[in-house]
């Protein structure tokens, strides 16, 4: 799966554009496997100009109860909009809003009870990659956020190193592989029963370097940031994906 995460950008204007420029490189029916994550002001415009076509319409984040909680979406209110996934546990959540992993884990029972598919987000700082201490960080963040919990079998892990998030610096590919394939080992032995993860990368993606992620057989997509607020760049990450993976 290839999710646009937007963060706090686009607006009513320039959202009609990309839209617009979009739809001249794919048609409708050509969207199978593609989200997009806007804000959750541009939620509802974004799901009405992409209704004909079977792209995903999702959230960076939602709450795990409703009523008087000032600010929040529940997950119950996404639901209601017709939210089929959500972000939760974005490294960007967890350092500039706080959030701890028992958080995170309460918004991922909310997102299933509600239909929601989670897209859990975990990935070691540069301090935790230099102690060599990354296996055991993401294992840790994993166990905390999933265990116990009966998992859809749609349930997806974006591994995004902070490291490597609007920098420029990713990992190899390889090592990606291997970390993905790490991931899935975890997350199949800790949840209740037994669920494969899909695992997509994201950190620096750009229609540059996608062609050597989606060649290895553990990187199952991409969560992309600054390269998605491009129609063009995301839509040349989309065509690498489907070459390569012949989707
Ligand atoms: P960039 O693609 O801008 O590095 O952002 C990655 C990210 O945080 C997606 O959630």
């Amino acid at each position: 799966m290839i999710i646009a995460n937007w963060k706090a950008n686009g607006g009513f204007t320039s959202n009609i554009a990309w839209h617009k420029e979009l739809t001249q490189i794919f048609s409708n029916d050509e969207f199978l496997d593609i989200g997009i994550a806007p804000s959750h002001i541009h939620f509802t415009q974004i799901q009405k100009i992409f209704e004909d076509s079977n792209l995903e319409v999702g959230l960076q984040d939602i709450d795990f109860s409703g009523g008087a909680r000032t600010g929040s979406i529940s997950a119950s209110m996404a639901s209601d909009a017709g939210c089929t996934f959500s972000l939760l546990g974005h490294s960007e959540r967890r350092h500039l809003f706080n959030e701890d992993d028992a958080l995170i884990k309460t918004k991922i029972k909310a997102a299933l009870s509600n239909g929601i598919k989670p897209i859990l987000c975990i990935g070691e700082s540069e301090e935790c990659l230099k102690a060599r201490k990354t296996r055991d960080f993401l294992k840790n963040q994993l166990i905390s956020a999933l265990s116990g919990i009966e998992l859809i079998d749609k349930v997806v892990i974006a591994y995004e190193p902070i490291w490597a998030i609007g920098t420029g610096n990713t990992p190899t590919p390889k090592d990606i592989n291997s970390i993905h394939e790490f991931i899935k080992d975890v997350v199949q032995s800790s949840s209740a029963n037994n669920i494969e993860p899909k695992v997509i990368y994201g950190g620096s993606v750009s229609h540059e370097n996608a062609e050597g992620f989606f060649g290895e057989i553990n990187i199952d997509g991409a969560l992309i940031g600054g390269a998605s607020l491009k129609a063009n760049s995301f839509a040349d990450i989309v065509k690498i994906y489907r070459k390569v993976k012949r989707k």
